[in-house]
Parts: structure tokens; C-alpha cells; sequence
């Protein structure tokens, strides 16, 4: 039984690779997403670690296939979005100039440090990928929507809550895929990941940790995150990545830590909101909050829309992910939301 599912997993992987030569058209420093063995030594140093030496799992289930793309592909983003981060402040760009030189030399040790770990963990899913004889993720072209340190630490902030979020469903699917090997290295990646995570937070002045169970997410939430920051067209594989694509929504002013109607709009391209559509909350490891929408105005395809927050009935601090879906529920869990979901994720940080 056990052999004739590694059988099936491996035929499943190998029908996937083409034999044709892989295009690698966006540049990453380094030499990513393929170093060389002298320019990964360099990585090794400047990340304060290595890979992983011990050798690899010899099967892998095709949920766990899916867990390292989705891996590799924001990896890959967080690697263009330091690396960027890091030259806006050695070229001393606008907005990215500190009046203390002390506090400049500290971002830049900590961002160096964080760029090489995620280049060695964009490396490690990529490496995973081939080995099992899967095509490994290409980076795309990126914008992101910073134009200073304090915003620029911010969204990094943001993304990294919501792949805390995301390798949370990683582990839930490796484990369902009976992939445990892979499921302690990703228990790993949350760690550091959460390290860098209470620095961005008292970089902005909030308290280290969040919250005791950190807000849950979905793979294809995380998808749709990062593909907002890639430039159309650019992207060489995505199409390989086997996640659902949402329809965009956008918090038009964030919430603060009290309950209230917030204002968003979503695309609503099939007028679903003539049938009933809800705004739906997902924040810590709790039922997912549905709330009644109420449509302002449309233009197009378009929708403005208002919902509540409701703060103060569920500690809503911390991460937490809206999204516009076509059922209210109830849903028992974030893979339930994803499945009714139109439009998402909007992302809202309180505290
Ligand atoms: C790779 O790039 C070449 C030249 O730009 C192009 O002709 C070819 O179609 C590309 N292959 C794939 C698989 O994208
Ligand atoms: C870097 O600076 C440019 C403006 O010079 C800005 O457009 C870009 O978003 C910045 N990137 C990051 C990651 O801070
Ligand atoms: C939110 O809006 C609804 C009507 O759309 C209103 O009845 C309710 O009082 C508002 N709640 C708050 C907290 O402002």
C-alpha cells in the first residue's frame, strides 16, 4: 500500500517535468534561484546557517508537492522584496535615510541576515521540487506599494503575518499527505520567521508578540497575496502552481481597535452581489466571522461595500484576513472560507 502510493506520487511528479529547458528570466542577487556551490556558501554565511544537510524524503505526496511551490513562489517575493529594501537604504534613497547612522548599521545586519534566510528557504522548496523531479518556481518581475522604511517594514510585516498564517496550512497538508519529514523543516521556518516578525513589530512600536495563537490562513490566500505584488505576464511558471486566483479586494481604511463599519471594494465581474454576498473574518485559530455586506455603489464591475468589524466581540488583534464570500456560513474553518470566497484577501493588522 505504501509502496503503490509512492509509485502513484512519483508518476505524478514526473508527468509534470517537460525534459524542456527551464527559462530563468527574472534575476534575483545571489545567483537565485539557481546559485552556484561558491555563490550558495556565500548565502550560508551571510543567513548565519545552512540548508539542511540530512538527506531528503524519498517520496512526497502531491499536496506536499503543492505545499513547496506555494513555498518557493513567496520565498522568492520576499528575496526581490528585502534584497530592494536593503538597496533603497545603501543608496540612501529618498524616505530611506536614517537620522542615526547606529540605527541605519542595525536595520541593515538584521535585513541582510533575513534576506539570506529567505533565500535559503526559497532555495530549500526550489531543491525539494527538483528532486522530486517537479519544475522548480521561477521569480516574476515585482512592484510593491512602499515608497519608505516605515511603510517598507510594515508590509513586511504584513506578508510575514500571513505566511506565519500559511505554513500553518503547509504543516496541516504535509501532514495529511503523511509528508513528516517536511513538516518539521517548515515548523522550523516558522520559527525564524516569527523572530523576524517581533522585530518588524517594535520597529513600529508594538509589543514583540501578537497574539497567542497566531491567525490561520490557506495556501491560496497567500497565493493571491503575493501575485498583487508581480507584475502580469512576468511571472515564467505560475500557471504550474495549482491554486485558485480570487477576485481582488481592498480595504479602503484600515480598522482600528474598536468595532466598526469598514469601506471596501472588491470585483465583482458576474454581479454576484445581486444574489447575497458577506464579508468573512478569519483571525487566530477561531470560527471564522461572517458578516452581512451592504452594497453602496457599483461602478462596472466595481463594488463598494460596507461591513462591520466586530472588534470588540472577538479580540480581533493580530492578523486577520476578509474576504468577500458568496455563502454566510457557517464555515469551520479557513479551507471552508477559501472555498466561498469571490474576492480576497483583504489583509487588516490591529495592534
Ligand atoms: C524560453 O525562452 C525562449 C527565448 O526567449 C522562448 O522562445 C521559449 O518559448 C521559452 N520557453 C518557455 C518554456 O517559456
Ligand atoms: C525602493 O524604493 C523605490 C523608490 O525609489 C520604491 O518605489 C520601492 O517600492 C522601494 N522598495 C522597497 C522594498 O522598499
Ligand atoms: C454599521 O452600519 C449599519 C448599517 O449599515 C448600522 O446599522 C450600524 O449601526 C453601524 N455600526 C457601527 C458600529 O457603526
Amino acid at each position: 500500500m505504501k509502496f503503490l502510493a509512492s509509485a502513484m506520487a512519483l508518476l505524478g511528479a514526473l508527468s509534470l517535468t517537460s525534459g524542456a529547458p527551464i527559462n530563468t528570466t527574472n534575476e534575483l542577487p545571489n545567483g537565485l534561484p539557481f546559485p552556484s556551490a561558491s555563490e550558495l556558501a556565500v548565502i550560508e554565511q551571510n543567513a548565519h546557517g545552512t540548508l539542511p544537510n540530512g538527506p531528503p524524503p524519498p517520496v512526497i505526496s502531491n499536496k506536499g508537492i503543492n505545499n513547496l511551490r506555494l513555498i518557493a513562489f513567496n520565498e522568492l517575493f520576499e528575496v526581490a522584496y528585502f534584497n530592494e529594501l536593503i538597496t533603497n537604504i545603501t543608496e540612501g534613497k529618498d524616505g530611506y535615510r536614517f537620522t542615526d547612522s547606529g540605527d541605519r548599521d542595525d536595520a541593515l545586519r538584521s535585513l541582510k541576515a533575513i534576506l539570506a534566510q529567505e533565500e535559503l528557504h526559497a532555495i530549500s522548496a526550489n531543491d525539494a521540487l527538483v528532486h522530486f523531479h517537479v519544475h522548480p518556481i521561477q521569480p516574476c518581475e515585482y512592484t510593491f506599494p512602499v515608497q519608505d522604511f516605515d511603510s517598507a517594514i510594515r508590509l513586511a510585516s504584513t506578508f510575514t503575518d500571513v505566511v506565519l498564517g500559511t505554513l500553518q496550512d503547509a504543516i496541516e497538508r504535509f501532514v495529511l499527505g503523511h509528508d513528516a519529514d517536511l513538516a518539521r523543516e517548515i515548523a522550523a521556518v516558522i520559527g525564524n520567521e516569527g523572530e523576524q516578525q517581533g522585530w518588524f513589530r517594535v520597529l513600529q512600536a508594538k509589543i514583540p508578540s501578537a497574539l497567542p495563537f497566531l491567525t490561520t490562513a490557506d495556501l491560496n490566500y497567500a497565493f493571491n497575496a503575493v501575485k498583487s505584488f508581480t507584475v502580469p505576464g512576468s511571472c515564467p511558471n505560475i500557471e504550474e502552481i495549482p491554486l485558485r486566483t480570487f477576485e481582488s479586494l481592498e480595504i479602503l481604511e484600515a480598522p482600528g481597535a474598536k468595532t466598526e463599519n469598514i469601506t471596501f471594494t472588491f470585483n465583482d465581474p458576474e454581479d454576484q452581489a445581486g444574489h447575497g454576498l458577506w464579508m468573512t473574518y478569519i483571525n487566530q485559530l477561531n470560527l471564522p466571522i461572517v458578516e452581512p455586506l451592504k452594497v453602496i455603489s457599483r461602478e462596472g464591475d466595481s463594488v463598494t461595500a460596507q461591513a462591520l468589524f466586530p472588534y470588540d466581540d472577538h479580540e480581533l488583534n493580530g492578523l486577520t484576513i476578509a474576504s468577500v464570500t458568496t455563502s454566510d456560513g457557517p464555515f469551520s474553518d479557513a479551507n471552508e472560507v477559501v472555498k466561498w470566497t469571490l474576492a480576497g484577501p483583504g489583509l487588516i493588522s490591529v495592534n
